[in-house]
């Protein structure tokens, strides 16, 4: 029997429990065709880590997911946790398990699927064929550099936070950016704010210097502020944005709303050797428990992880063709406007789960 990939399921609060759960439900409907092929194991993050553990990020957890070939995040975050400690807080379990695995390529794909063109922010026609990849650095940044804090100086209080780029840290997530661009349609469009930061005159120079090494993908630059414009007038111009961790925090935010449901979107963390793929989406504490919620984006992240770390690209596509047939069959959940009475949680994934089985099936050839 082959082995079986391990991995690390990390549901977390608000939503991130039933929409993993269904994402977990899909792929044992792919293991229904291609065998065993994973084992789970569970660990706690965000809020309910910090209610149980005192840790946002328990060692047990980052024990799991060093053990695993990826990891499945849900979503962390709520509102009786917002008045914590800043150390207490959920994210902090986020930011530290993304430098504790390395994870310094953050991909957010955001495609504006055709049946869904109505539901954009924007006109229908203006982003019709909209197909980004934000490829967002993630482990440096203004997030992460020294000094910060609040500190105490002339008699009054002052917030630091500093924003530093290493060379190698530019260099290793554009070479990412780069060659996903050579899957894709050869464009790498690099945002920053050359004009203003030396830390983003540094970004640049080292980006155009690799540039050199892909002649075959175009290289533009951007400023952030031109780009957040760009992206509502001219959102089909764009392929592969490569950014950096506190503008692709935001970029993507807004590329999100472009497709008009941040319900639908994946994400991949990666970095040399792990991998965590969680939705954009976060807990959504409001309709958490009420089998509500939208679990596309959670198990387009399933499939994403199918892709990049497991190499299932078949079972990956499948589940994708699944969620689109199923999108153009006007299924919809709660927050999507639709004629048909609203889908559940549990439904949503039941039919991307049979879907997905019937897909993947239909690509292997008939055992005699
Ligand atoms: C995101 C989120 C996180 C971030 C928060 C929750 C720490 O906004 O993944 O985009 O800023 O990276
Ligand atoms: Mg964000």
């Amino acid at each position: 029997m082959q082995s079986l990939h391990r991995i690390a399921v990390l549901a977390g609060d608000g939503i991130g429990p039933e929409v993993t759960a269904e994402a977990v439900k899909v792929l044992k409907a792919i293991e229904e065709v291609s065998g065993p092929a994973f084992r789970f194991q569970y660990g706690l993050i965000g809020g309910c880590a910090v209610d149980q553990t005192a840790s946002p990020l328990p060692a047990e957890t980052i024990a799991i997911c060093n053990n695993a070939s990826a990891v499945l995040l849900g979503a962390v975050g709520g509102p009786q946790w917002d008045n914590k400690r800043p150390e207490l807080r959920p994210e902090q379990g986020l930011l530290q398990i993304r430098q504790r695995l390395g994870l310094y390529v953050n991909l957010r794909p955001a495609k504006v699927i055709d049946s869904l063109a109505n539901m954009s922010a924007l006109k229908p026609d203006r982003v019709r064929g909209t197909d980004i990849l934000i490829v967002r650095e993630l482990m440096g940044g203004i997030y992460f550099g020294n000094p910060r804090g609040i500190f105490a100086k002339n008699g009054e209080r002052l917030g630091v936070n500093t924003e530093i780029y290493r060379e190698h840290e530019v260099e290793r997530v554009a070479h990412r950016a780069f060659q996903l661009a050579r899957l894709r349609r050869n464009k790498v469009t690099s945002v920053d704010k050359a004009n203003v930061l030396e830390s983003s005159r540094l970004w640049r120079e080292v980006v155009t210097r690799l540039g050199r090494s892909y002649p075959d993908v175009e290289l533009k630059h951007l400023y952030v502020d031109n780009c957040a414009m760009q992206l509502i007038d001219k959102p089909t111009s764009f392929d592969v944005v490569l950014t950096t961790n506190m503008f692709g925090d935001i970029l993507s935010d807004e590329a999100a709303m472009l497709t008009g449901s941040i319900g639908l979107l994946p994400s991949a963390s990666l970095g040399e050797h792990s991998a965590l793929y969680e939705p954009i989406h976060g807990s959504a504490p409001d309709i958490a428990g009420r089998n509500r919620a939208n679990p596309l984006a959670a198990i387009a992240s399933a499939a994403l992880m199918l892709r990049y770390s497991l190499h299932m690209e078949d079972a990956a596509s499948a589940i994708e063709q699944a969620i689109e047939r199923i999108l153009k069959r006007g299924v919809r959940t709660a927050e999507l406007p639709g004629k048909a009475r609203p889908s559940s949680t549990t439904r949503m994934g039941d039919l991307v789960a049979q879907t997905a089985e019937k897909i993947l099936k239909s690509m292997r050839p008939k055992k005699k």
